[in-house]
Protein backbone atom coordinates (compact mmCIF):
# COMPACT_ATOMS: atom_id res chain seq x y z
CA UNK A 1 0.00 0.00 0.00
CA UNK A 2 3.00 2.67 0.70
CA UNK A 3 4.34 1.76 -2.48
CA UNK A 4 1.20 2.02 -4.24
CA UNK A 5 0.61 5.32 -2.30
CA UNK A 6 3.78 6.23 -3.94
CA UNK A 7 2.69 5.49 -7.45
CA UNK A 8 0.00 8.09 -6.66
CA UNK A 9 2.16 11.00 -5.10
CA UNK A 10 4.65 10.82 -8.30
CA UNK A 11 2.09 11.92 -10.08
CA UNK A 12 1.27 8.67 -11.76
CA UNK A 13 -2.39 6.35 -11.65
CA UNK A 14 -3.37 3.74 -9.24
CA UNK A 15 -6.63 1.47 -10.16
CA UNK A 16 -8.60 0.55 -7.52
CA UNK A 17 -11.08 -1.38 -5.79
CA UNK A 18 -13.82 0.40 -4.24
CA UNK A 19 -17.29 -1.46 -2.82
CA UNK A 20 -19.32 -0.33 -5.82
CA UNK A 21 -17.14 -0.46 -8.70
CA UNK A 22 -13.28 0.06 -9.85
CA UNK A 23 -11.90 3.58 -9.70
CA UNK A 24 -8.95 5.20 -11.66
CA UNK A 25 -7.10 7.17 -8.91
CA UNK A 26 -4.83 10.08 -9.32
CA UNK A 27 -3.60 12.73 -7.04
CA UNK A 28 -5.89 15.00 -6.71
CA UNK A 29 -4.58 18.01 -6.17
CA UNK A 30 -2.07 17.60 -8.65
CA UNK A 31 -3.40 18.90 -12.24
CA UNK A 32 -1.37 17.41 -14.57
CA UNK A 33 -2.24 13.62 -12.88
CA UNK A 34 -5.46 14.14 -13.06
CA UNK A 35 -5.34 15.55 -16.82
CA UNK A 36 -3.86 11.84 -17.19
CA UNK A 37 -7.61 10.42 -15.73
CA UNK A 38 -9.09 12.54 -18.24
CA UNK A 39 -7.22 11.40 -21.42
CA UNK A 40 -7.34 7.65 -20.18
CA UNK A 41 -10.69 7.99 -20.02
CA UNK A 42 -11.08 9.53 -23.34
CA UNK A 43 -13.66 11.75 -21.00
CA UNK A 44 -14.20 15.41 -21.22
CA UNK A 45 -12.21 18.05 -19.21
CA UNK A 46 -15.50 19.76 -17.89
CA UNK A 47 -16.67 16.67 -16.12
CA UNK A 48 -16.33 16.67 -12.11
CA UNK A 49 -14.47 14.29 -10.58
CA UNK A 50 -15.13 12.14 -6.85
CA UNK A 51 -12.81 13.06 -4.74
CA UNK A 52 -12.21 9.76 -2.22
CA UNK A 53 -10.71 10.53 1.50
CA UNK A 54 -9.62 7.70 4.03
CA UNK A 55 -12.50 9.50 6.85
CA UNK A 56 -15.06 12.10 7.01
CA UNK A 57 -12.19 14.07 8.91
CA UNK A 58 -11.18 14.80 5.96
CA UNK A 59 -14.15 16.43 4.09
CA UNK A 60 -13.08 20.04 5.66
CA UNK A 61 -10.26 20.07 3.70
CA UNK A 62 -12.16 19.60 0.36
CA UNK A 63 -15.27 21.30 1.07
CA UNK A 64 -16.79 24.54 2.79
CA UNK A 65 -20.40 25.45 4.48
CA UNK A 66 -21.24 21.58 4.97
CA UNK A 67 -24.60 21.74 6.00
CA UNK A 68 -25.95 19.94 9.34
CA UNK A 69 -27.68 17.36 6.99
CA UNK A 70 -24.42 16.24 4.79
CA UNK A 71 -22.52 15.70 8.30
CA UNK A 72 -25.69 13.57 9.60
CA UNK A 73 -25.25 11.52 5.92
CA UNK A 74 -21.35 11.14 6.62
CA UNK A 75 -21.59 9.92 9.95
CA UNK A 76 -24.30 7.29 8.80
CA UNK A 77 -23.41 6.20 5.72
CA UNK A 78 -19.43 6.50 5.68
CA UNK A 79 -17.91 4.67 4.83
CA UNK A 80 -20.12 3.55 2.02
CA UNK A 81 -21.75 3.47 -1.21
CA UNK A 82 -22.30 7.67 -1.10
CA UNK A 83 -21.09 10.51 -2.75
CA UNK A 84 -21.74 14.14 -1.33
CA UNK A 85 -21.50 16.97 -3.59
CA UNK A 86 -20.63 20.26 -1.35
CA UNK A 87 -19.71 23.81 -1.56
CA UNK A 88 -15.74 24.01 -2.86
CA UNK A 89 -12.66 24.62 -0.64
CA UNK A 90 -9.68 26.39 -2.56
CA UNK A 91 -7.97 23.19 -2.47
CA UNK A 92 -10.37 21.63 -5.19
CA UNK A 93 -9.15 22.96 -8.23
CA UNK A 94 -11.14 23.53 -11.60
CA UNK A 95 -9.41 20.76 -13.32
CA UNK A 96 -10.93 18.69 -10.51
CA UNK A 97 -14.87 20.07 -10.07
CA UNK A 98 -14.93 20.66 -14.26
CA UNK A 99 -14.72 24.45 -13.07
CA UNK A 100 -17.91 24.34 -11.31
CA UNK A 101 -18.34 25.87 -7.73
CA UNK A 102 -19.03 22.39 -5.33
CA UNK A 103 -17.52 19.29 -5.04
CA UNK A 104 -18.27 15.78 -4.82
CA UNK A 105 -16.62 13.48 -2.09
CA UNK A 106 -16.38 10.44 -0.57
CA UNK A 107 -15.25 7.61 1.97
CA UNK A 108 -15.26 4.33 0.47
CA UNK A 109 -16.03 1.30 2.22
CA UNK A 110 -13.30 -1.63 0.75
CA UNK A 111 -10.57 -2.50 2.73
CA UNK A 112 -8.10 -1.66 -0.42
CA UNK A 113 -9.47 1.67 -0.87
CA UNK A 114 -9.19 2.33 2.60
CA UNK A 115 -5.89 0.83 2.91
CA UNK A 116 -4.54 3.31 0.00
CA UNK A 117 -5.93 6.22 1.00
CA UNK A 118 -4.72 6.31 4.58
CA UNK A 119 -1.06 5.31 2.52
CA UNK A 120 -1.86 8.26 0.57
CA UNK A 121 -2.93 10.61 3.37
CA UNK A 122 0.58 9.45 6.09
CA UNK A 123 2.90 10.12 2.50
CA UNK A 124 1.59 13.56 2.44
CA UNK A 125 -1.81 13.22 -0.14
CA UNK A 126 -4.83 15.12 0.71
CA UNK A 127 -7.34 13.26 -1.25
CA UNK A 128 -7.47 10.75 -4.62
CA UNK A 129 -9.72 11.91 -7.34
CA UNK A 130 -11.40 8.45 -9.29
CA UNK A 131 -14.04 8.45 -11.84
CA UNK A 132 -14.88 4.56 -12.77
CA UNK A 133 -12.07 3.25 -14.29
CA UNK A 134 -13.78 2.68 -18.07
CA UNK A 135 -13.62 4.77 -20.81
CA UNK A 136 -15.71 7.55 -21.72
CA UNK A 137 -19.49 6.23 -21.98
CA UNK A 138 -18.70 2.59 -21.34
CA UNK A 139 -20.09 -0.02 -18.44
CA UNK A 140 -18.13 0.69 -14.87
CA UNK A 141 -15.69 -2.28 -14.10
CA UNK A 142 -16.42 -4.49 -11.07
CA UNK A 143 -13.19 -6.81 -11.45
CA UNK A 144 -9.66 -5.50 -12.16
CA UNK A 145 -9.57 -7.85 -14.91
CA UNK A 146 -12.46 -5.71 -16.56
CA UNK A 147 -10.00 -2.50 -15.86
CA UNK A 148 -7.32 -3.88 -17.92
CA UNK A 149 -9.58 -4.87 -20.84
CA UNK A 150 -11.03 -1.24 -20.49
CA UNK A 151 -7.95 0.55 -20.04
CA UNK A 152 -4.70 -1.47 -20.32
CA UNK A 153 -3.86 -0.05 -23.27
CA UNK A 154 -4.33 3.63 -22.66
CA UNK A 155 -2.25 2.87 -19.20
CA UNK A 156 1.76 3.77 -18.88
CA UNK A 157 4.03 1.89 -17.64
CA UNK A 158 4.76 3.55 -13.81
CA UNK A 159 0.73 3.05 -13.57
CA UNK A 160 -0.98 0.23 -11.16
CA UNK A 161 -4.21 -1.90 -10.86
CA UNK A 162 -4.74 -3.40 -7.68
CA UNK A 163 -6.95 -6.78 -7.44
CA UNK A 164 -9.85 -6.54 -5.00
CA UNK A 165 -12.02 -9.19 -6.68
CA UNK A 166 -15.26 -8.87 -7.40
CA UNK A 167 -17.16 -5.49 -6.37
CA UNK A 168 -19.47 -6.09 -3.68
CA UNK A 169 -21.94 -3.22 -4.52
CA UNK A 170 -21.92 -3.57 -8.26
CA UNK A 171 -23.36 -0.14 -9.00
CA UNK A 172 -21.84 3.72 -8.52
CA UNK A 173 -22.47 5.09 -5.65
CA UNK A 174 -25.88 7.61 -4.72
CA UNK A 175 -24.35 11.17 -5.40
CA UNK A 176 -26.45 13.39 -3.09
CA UNK A 177 -26.20 17.54 -3.87
CA UNK A 178 -26.08 18.94 -0.13
CA UNK A 179 -25.65 22.95 -1.53
CA UNK A 180 -29.36 23.05 -1.02
CA UNK A 181 -31.41 23.37 2.03
CA UNK A 182 -32.96 20.23 1.35
CA UNK A 183 -30.79 16.77 0.24
CA UNK A 184 -31.16 16.25 -3.63
CA UNK A 185 -30.21 13.09 -5.50
CA UNK A 186 -28.63 13.52 -8.79
CA UNK A 187 -27.75 9.63 -9.29
CA UNK A 188 -29.55 7.34 -7.57
CA UNK A 189 -27.51 3.85 -5.47
CA UNK A 190 -27.45 1.40 -2.60
CA UNK A 191 -27.89 4.41 -0.48
CA UNK A 192 -31.77 5.28 -1.17
CA UNK A 193 -34.12 7.94 -0.87
CA UNK A 194 -35.87 6.48 2.38
CA UNK A 195 -32.73 5.64 4.21
CA UNK A 196 -31.92 9.66 3.28
CA UNK A 197 -34.94 10.38 4.81
CA UNK A 198 -35.33 8.38 7.76
CA UNK A 199 -31.34 9.83 9.10
CA UNK A 200 -31.97 13.71 8.11
CA UNK A 201 -35.60 13.71 8.77
CA UNK A 202 -36.05 16.08 5.72
CA UNK A 203 -37.89 15.06 2.49
CA UNK A 204 -35.12 14.51 -0.40
CA UNK A 205 -35.36 16.11 -3.83
CA UNK A 206 -35.20 13.83 -6.72
CA UNK A 207 -32.74 14.53 -9.86
CA UNK A 208 -33.91 17.28 -12.26
CA UNK A 209 -32.03 20.06 -14.04
CA UNK A 210 -29.02 17.93 -13.52
CA UNK A 211 -27.80 18.89 -17.19
CA UNK A 212 -26.40 21.97 -16.20
CA UNK A 213 -24.31 21.09 -13.57
CA UNK A 214 -22.54 17.98 -15.22
CA UNK A 215 -23.46 14.88 -14.00
CA UNK A 216 -21.67 12.79 -16.53
CA UNK A 217 -23.19 9.83 -15.44
CA UNK A 218 -26.81 11.21 -15.97
CA UNK A 219 -26.14 11.73 -19.44
CA UNK A 220 -28.93 9.50 -21.56
CA UNK A 221 -26.61 7.26 -23.22
CA UNK A 222 -23.87 6.26 -20.19
CA UNK A 223 -23.01 2.64 -18.95
CA UNK A 224 -24.03 1.17 -22.47
CA UNK A 225 -22.51 -1.99 -23.80
CA UNK A 226 -21.64 -2.17 -27.19
CA UNK A 227 -24.34 -5.29 -27.35
CA UNK A 228 -28.05 -3.14 -27.76
CA UNK A 229 -29.83 -3.36 -24.54
CA UNK A 230 -33.76 -4.62 -24.84
CA UNK A 231 -36.08 -3.91 -22.02
CA UNK A 232 -39.49 -4.99 -21.87
CA UNK A 233 -39.21 -7.54 -24.61
CA UNK A 234 -39.73 -11.74 -24.43
CA UNK A 235 -35.97 -12.76 -25.57
CA UNK A 236 -35.80 -15.02 -28.98
CA UNK A 237 -33.08 -17.41 -29.85
CA UNK A 238 -29.66 -16.35 -30.01
CA UNK A 239 -30.07 -12.97 -27.98
CA UNK A 240 -28.70 -12.86 -24.56
CA UNK A 241 -30.78 -13.34 -21.04
CA UNK A 242 -30.39 -11.10 -17.46
CA UNK A 243 -33.68 -11.70 -15.71
CA UNK A 244 -34.38 -12.95 -11.55
CA UNK A 245 -33.51 -16.49 -10.69
CA UNK A 246 -37.36 -17.62 -11.09
CA UNK A 247 -37.91 -16.25 -14.30
CA UNK A 248 -37.13 -19.27 -17.02
CA UNK A 249 -34.81 -19.16 -20.11
CA UNK A 250 -36.88 -20.01 -23.58
CA UNK A 251 -35.72 -22.59 -25.47
CA UNK A 252 -32.15 -20.79 -27.71
CA UNK A 253 -31.32 -18.19 -25.80
CA UNK A 254 -28.24 -17.69 -23.98
CA UNK A 255 -28.31 -16.91 -20.11
CA UNK A 256 -26.06 -14.44 -18.84
CA UNK A 257 -27.08 -13.67 -15.35
CA UNK A 258 -29.83 -15.22 -13.17
CA UNK A 259 -29.70 -13.48 -10.07
CA UNK A 260 -31.75 -14.44 -7.04
CA UNK A 261 -32.36 -10.88 -5.37
CA UNK A 262 -32.14 -7.39 -6.29
CA UNK A 263 -28.61 -6.71 -4.13
CA UNK A 264 -26.62 -9.64 -6.44
CA UNK A 265 -28.90 -8.48 -9.58
CA UNK A 266 -26.69 -5.05 -8.97
CA UNK A 267 -23.81 -6.79 -8.10
CA UNK A 268 -23.35 -9.13 -11.16
CA UNK A 269 -25.16 -6.79 -14.00
CA UNK A 270 -22.37 -4.81 -15.28
CA UNK A 271 -20.16 -8.10 -15.57
CA UNK A 272 -23.12 -9.64 -17.96
CA UNK A 273 -23.32 -6.48 -20.10
CA UNK A 274 -19.20 -7.56 -20.67
CA UNK A 275 -20.02 -11.13 -21.19
CA UNK A 276 -22.70 -10.24 -23.80
CA UNK A 277 -19.95 -8.29 -25.75
CA UNK A 278 -17.42 -10.71 -25.08
CA UNK A 279 -19.25 -13.50 -26.53
CA UNK A 280 -19.98 -11.02 -29.15
CA UNK A 281 -23.97 -10.92 -29.28
CA UNK A 282 -25.49 -8.24 -31.41
CA UNK A 283 -28.44 -7.69 -28.46
CA UNK A 284 -29.57 -8.10 -24.89
CA UNK A 285 -33.10 -8.58 -23.67
CA UNK A 286 -33.25 -7.39 -19.46
CA UNK A 287 -36.30 -8.10 -16.92
CA UNK A 288 -35.90 -5.05 -14.93
CA UNK A 289 -36.31 -6.04 -11.06
CA UNK A 290 -39.45 -3.88 -9.89
CA UNK A 291 -38.14 -2.97 -6.26
CA UNK A 292 -37.95 0.21 -4.71
CA UNK A 293 -34.32 -0.36 -3.09
CA UNK A 294 -31.25 -1.11 -5.37
CA UNK A 295 -33.26 -1.79 -7.85
CA UNK A 296 -34.43 2.16 -8.70
CA UNK A 297 -30.40 2.39 -9.37
CA UNK A 298 -30.38 -0.73 -11.56
CA UNK A 299 -33.57 0.82 -13.53
CA UNK A 300 -31.87 3.97 -13.95
CA UNK A 301 -28.37 2.56 -15.14
CA UNK A 302 -30.37 -0.23 -17.61
CA UNK A 303 -32.60 2.52 -19.09
CA UNK A 304 -29.28 4.95 -19.94
CA UNK A 305 -27.86 1.78 -21.36
CA UNK A 306 -30.77 0.74 -23.69
CA UNK A 307 -29.89 4.58 -25.15
CA UNK A 308 -26.75 2.92 -26.29
CA UNK A 309 -23.41 4.33 -26.84
O1 LIG B 1 -19.19 4.64 -6.97
C1 LIG B 1 -18.64 5.61 -7.47
O2 LIG B 1 -19.06 6.78 -7.30
C2 LIG B 1 -17.39 5.38 -8.33
C3 LIG B 1 -16.28 4.87 -7.43
C4 LIG B 1 -14.97 4.70 -8.16
O3 LIG B 1 -16.13 5.72 -6.32
N1 LIG B 1 -17.02 6.55 -9.02
C5 LIG B 1 -17.74 7.04 -10.05
O4 LIG B 1 -17.15 8.16 -10.66
O5 LIG B 1 -18.78 6.54 -10.44
P1 LIG B 1 -17.64 8.72 -12.07
O6 LIG B 1 -16.72 9.88 -12.34
O7 LIG B 1 -17.65 7.64 -13.07
O8 LIG B 1 -19.03 9.26 -11.78
C6 LIG B 1 -19.13 10.31 -10.85
C7 LIG B 1 -20.25 11.20 -11.19
C8 LIG B 1 -20.09 11.87 -12.52
O9 LIG B 1 -21.29 11.70 -13.23
C9 LIG B 1 -19.83 13.31 -12.16
O10 LIG B 1 -20.34 14.18 -13.14
C10 LIG B 1 -20.53 13.43 -10.84
O11 LIG B 1 -20.29 12.23 -10.21
N2 LIG B 1 -19.97 14.50 -10.03
C11 LIG B 1 -18.74 14.58 -9.51
N3 LIG B 1 -18.55 15.76 -8.89
C12 LIG B 1 -19.71 16.44 -9.03
C13 LIG B 1 -20.16 17.73 -8.65
N4 LIG B 1 -19.36 18.58 -8.01
N5 LIG B 1 -21.41 18.09 -8.97
C14 LIG B 1 -22.22 17.24 -9.63
N6 LIG B 1 -21.86 16.03 -10.04
C15 LIG B 1 -20.63 15.63 -9.75
MG1 LIG C 1 -18.43 6.54 -14.52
Amino acid sequence: MASAANVLIAGDLVAFPTETVYGLGADASNSAAVARIYSVKGRPTDHPLIVHIASMERMGDWAGDVPEYAITLARNFWPGPMTLVLKRSELAGDFVTGGQDTVGVRVPDHVIALALLEAFEKAGGMGVAAPSANRFGHVSPTTAAAVVEELGEYFSKDDLVLDGGECAVGVESTIIDCTGLLPRVLRPGAINTVMIEEVTGLDVLSINGVDEIRVSGSLKNHYAPVAKVLLCEVPEAGQGFIAHKNIETPSGVIRLASPGDDEEFARVLYSALRDADARGLSEVVVVQPIGIGIAVAIRDRLARAANGR
